[in-house]
């Protein structure tokens, strides 16, 4: 089923015949199990489908037929309403991904601090371009928008773990390395590189226990707070804070709700996390209205 390298447009959108093969029995009930408990967090069943989607590309190695039709099949979904969803994220793979994917970061600021030049000698150096694997399957190359580390650019990120501070040499010896199963070490986050099945499996909602392994914000990422210690900046009060200082007459925040209940501390027609409209399990678009269940949640007053 492997076809790494050579890869055209046209691949990304398709998933091979091959694909479709059934799967062995043995992965079946795996996956049945673990969809299950995937499934079992979710108020409505189709909510699922982005940890199964992830689920999947932690068995094939990338979203394929058969893993689509998994999926379509455990949340009662259309196998278009699974695809357009694969097709959306470029998480989601759909011809075979590398063992580890790289990604340079070339959004703006990673760009003028150096992640062009980085992302030219490592394309060069790999012979591969964008969403293209190298030929031993090891390393599938990308072009990755801000990564949110911003503050260490230019950024490389490997199976989505940090290698700040990048320059071309330096990245060119991280691929280098990563196909020779070398050990790499990120500069934050997890000690190690997982492969890209058992990172998908992370994804998927199955801890490895790295999580909370090495530094999770560095010294650039403090800065600010370090500043503002020092300058003994504190946050403005937010609008509940206000609410408890009032003199006793009624905020403009505690209102009566579009349907007529008095929502403590919200203006009409805003939802906190535990008012918020909620749908039906497994409601369908186009189906029965939501149900409102501010009319269920909202506080009852004494007595009625
Ligand atoms: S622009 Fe690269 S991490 Fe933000």
């Amino acid at each position: 089923m492997e076809h790494y390298g050579l890869q055209t447009a046209a691949g990304h959108l398709t998933v091979s015949a091959e694909s479709k093969e059934p799967y062995a029995a043995e992965h079946l009930a795996q996956l049945r199990a673990d969809a299950e408990l995937v499934v079992a967090r979710y108020p409505q069943k189709r909510s699922a489908l982005l940890p199964l989607l992830h689920l999947v590309q932690s068995v094939d190695g990338y979203v394929t037929g058969r893993g689509i039709d998994f999926c379509a099949e455990v949340l009662d979904l259309t196998r278009a309403e699974v695809s357009g969803v694969a097709t959306f994220y470029t998480q989601y793979k759909r011809h075979p991904n590398g063992e580890y994917t790289v990604g340079v970061c070339t959004n703006t600021l990673c760009a003028i601090m150096g992640g062009d030049e980085i992302w030219e000698s490592v394309s060069e150096h790999l012979g591969v371009g964008h969403d293209e694997t190298t030929a031993d399957g090891k390393v599938t190359l990308e072009r990755i928008e801000c990564n949110a580390a911003c503050d260490y650019a230019p950024v490389v990120m490997a199976n989505w773990e940090f290698f700040d501070n990048q320059t071309p040499e330096s990245t060119n010896q991280l691929v280098d390395d990563l196909r020779a199963g070398a050990a790499v070490k990120p500069t934050r986050g997890a000690n190690s590189v997982c492969t890209f099945k058992q990172m998908s499996r992370v994804l998927a909602g199955f801890p490895d226990g790295r999580a909370d392994e090495g530094v999770g914000a560095g010294p650039a990422s403090l800065r600010g707070l370090e500043v503002a210690h020092a300058n003994n900046w504190t946050a403005p009060a937010g609008a509940d804070a206000d609410e408890g200082a009032g003199s006793g007459t009624a905020h403009a925040d505690t209102a009566a709700s579009p349907s007529g209940e008095q929502v403590e501390g919200r203006a009409a027609g805003r939802h906190t996390s535990v008012n918020t409209p909620t749908n039906e399990p497994d409601e369908k678009p186009g189906g029965a209205p939501a149900k409102d269940s501010r009319k269920d949640d909202a506080p009852k007053e004494e007595g009625k």
